[in-house]
Order: structure tokens, then sequence, then C-alpha cells
């Protein structure tokens, strides 16, 4: 059992978490998206500057939650790529410092296996092997978890990441910043099947379509072309039934790549993870689909979905309970494929 106060701050949350294993004993995240929706996304210099005023904060507030001091932590974790440099250079300082200070075990994570371990937090039963879904707003990938740690890329986007798309086309329909959030909610008044979209698929040079793989570019184009057609017949646009039918082809066009990886690959649990992971259409469709085929689904709770430093810590959990630290030489890196993770553990 690995006592773990975890850091998280890649984008635009400032988040601090206490975790025994997978079990959560605090959860601190401040958000920073009232700060960036007055720029439509996230500005990085501000996202830095932000982490530095609160981090302080959350670290005490995570403490507080959890009724506990230094003296209940094993290892101190921080996420350490990918994600905006100056941001992650803040969590990884303060963590490296106070781990030099307290005098204990550090632990840079990969961002993304925060996001594949949120299905973990309050799951005792869940086990590789199985199959992960991580949609965020950077990533769209299908990774085969085959033990602890070890991460096979089976699929990922050609261009845009689901999350990304979702952010795009909120802004093409006048719904503000972060795009997934408004969409879902005003989905929920519109008809999905208002507009047939194009899925995305990605050709192969030699025929046919790679299985596993995405493409939002498509859809994204299919959109703006049905905006700009709609606008100039006069109409008033119809948000809510765009929003449901661009939400149900993202949704759909993902869990049929998704069963049917798992089916090839033969892996009984899917695991979804990352911001789009909170989505209601396409936890809904992957549920359904995956008990028709006997598959088991994982789905974290919403609040875990997006960024959060309890995921990290349950990351950081499993690889101190296997010996693993990092170096306090250990930088940040805005760009790291998960398969790569490794290399961060002595
Ligand atoms: O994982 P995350 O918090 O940060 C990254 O690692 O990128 O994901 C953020 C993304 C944003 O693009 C946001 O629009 C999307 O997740 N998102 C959603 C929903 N909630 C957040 N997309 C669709 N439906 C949602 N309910
Ligand atoms: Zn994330």
């Amino acid at each position: 059992m690995a006592t773990i106060l975890a850091i998280e701050t890649s984008c635009d949350e400032t988040a601090v978490a206490i975790v025994r294993d997978r079990q959560i004993l605090s959860n601190i995240v401040a958000s920073q998206i009232k700060i960036h929706q007055q720029y439509g996304g996230v500005v990085p210099e501000v996202a830095s500057r932000q982490h530095l005023e609160t981090i302080n904060f959350c670290i005490e507030a995570a403490f507080q939650e959890a009724e506990l001091d230094w003296s209940a932590i094993a290892a101190i974790a921080a996420t350490c790529a990918p994600g905006l440099v100056g941001a992650l250079l803040v969590g990884m300082t303060a963590g490296k410092t106070l781990a030099m200070v307290r005098n204990l075990p550090f632990l840079g994570v990969h961002h993304l296996e925060g996001h594949i371990y949120a299905a973990y937090l309050n799951e005792p039963e869940l086990e590789p092997p199985f199959l992960c879904l991580l949609v965020s707003g950077g990533h769209t990938s299908l990774i085969r978890v085959r033990d602890g740690g070890q991460y096979e890329q089976l699929g990922a986007t050609r261009d845009d990441a689901a999350g990304e798309a979702f952010d795009k086309v909120a802004r093409l329909l006048g719904l503000g910043y972060p795009g997934g959030p408004a969409i879902d909610k005003i989905a929920k008044q519109g008809n999905p099947q208002a507009f047939i979209l194009p899925e995305g698929r990605v050709s192969k040079p030699e025929g046919g379509y790679h299985p596993y793989d995405s493409s939002f570019s498509g859809l994204k184009t299919a959109m703006l072309r049905l905006v700009q057609k709609l606008e100039a017949e006069g109409e008033e646009l119809p948000i809510a039934d765009l929003a449901a039918s661009f939400q149900e082809t993202v949704a759909r066009s993902l869990v049929k790549k998704t069963i049917a990886c798992a089916l090839d690959y033969e892996l009984k649990a899917i695991v979804l993870g990352g911001g789009v992971a909170a989505n209601s259409a396409l936890r809904k469709h992957l549920q359904e689909a995956a008990t028709q085929h006997n598959l088991q689904v994982y789905c974290p709770p919403l609040n875990l979905c997006t960024d959060n430093a309890a995921a990290i810590a349950c990351a950081a959990a499993d690889r101190f309970n296997r010996g693993e630290t990092s170096p306090l030489t250990l930088g940040a890196r805005s760009r790291m494929a998960v398969t790569e993770v490794a290399e961060l553990y002595l």
C-alpha cells in the first residue's frame, strides 16, 4: 500500500490529490477555465502563471481534505509529459522541491497513463489485459494494456484529437470554450439523426481502411459546409440538432473502432479515459455495444475523466509499488508517446 501525493499542471487545471493505491483520500481541482474563456482557448503563459499562484493552496487543501500530514506520504508524483512545458514545469518543480525537502521519492507521470488509471480508482477488480479508448483534448488512441505500465498503440487519429474536434465545432456553433461539455449539454435537446454526417475513415494506399484509426477533418469540414449552407438559406441555425448529430457521429465512429479492436485482439474489457470519456453519447453507445458483444466496460466517473491529480497518483502508486522512482534530473516534455513511458523510471 502506497500513499501518494500527486500534482497535475499539464494544461489548464491546477490539481493536487492524495491517493492510497486506488482509494482517493483527497482530490483538489482548481480549474482555470473561466480565465481562459475570454480568449476562446488556453493561453499557455497565463496557464503557467495561474498554476504558480494556485499550487501551494491546492497542496494545503489536499492535506486538509484528506485529514493527513506529511508523515502519511510515501512518495510525491507530478505529471511530466506531454503538455504545455511552462505549465508542466510548475507542478514538476513543486513536486521535486517537496521531495527534496521532505526526503521522499519522486515519480514523474505520463499524463495519458494518468487518464488510463482514472478507471482504476475505486475499481478493485480491474486488471490488465484490457483495451483503452483514450479520448482527450490532445489525443485519440486505442491502447492495448498488456500488463501494468505496458502499452501498445493499436490505433490513433490522423488529424485532430476527438476533444479538439468538439472544441472546434463548438466554436463554429458559437458555443464557446471548452466545447465538449457545451455540445454535450445542448445536444440533449437535439435530434441526433437530424443530419447524416461522414464518419472519419482512414484509407489504406492499397485500398480498404485502417480499422482502428480515426480522422475528424472530414467531419469538421462537413459541419462547416452544412452551417454555411443553412446560413446561406437564411435559416436560424438548429444548434441543438447540429450538436446532437455531430456528437452522435463521433460517438458511433469511436465505438465501432473500439469494439472491432477489442474483438480482434480478444480483449474482454474496455477502459474509457480522457476528457471526452465524459461525453454522454459515447458512454451510452459504448456501454450498449459492449453489452451486445459480452464485453465489460469501465467508465470513470465524470470528474475523473477530465484532468485531475487522483488518476496521476493512482498511476504513480502502481509504479511505486513495483519499486520504480524517477531521478530528480527528470525534465518536462511537451511531447512523448505513452509507449515510451519506461524512460521516466530508474
Ligand atoms: O483530458 P482533458 O481534460 O485534457 C486533455 O488532456 O486534453 O480533455 C479535455 C477535452 C476538451 O477538448 C473538452 O472539450 C473535452 O475533453 N470534453 C468533452 C466533454 N467534457 C470534456 N468532450 C465531449 N463531451 C464532454 N462531456
Ligand atoms: Zn488530459
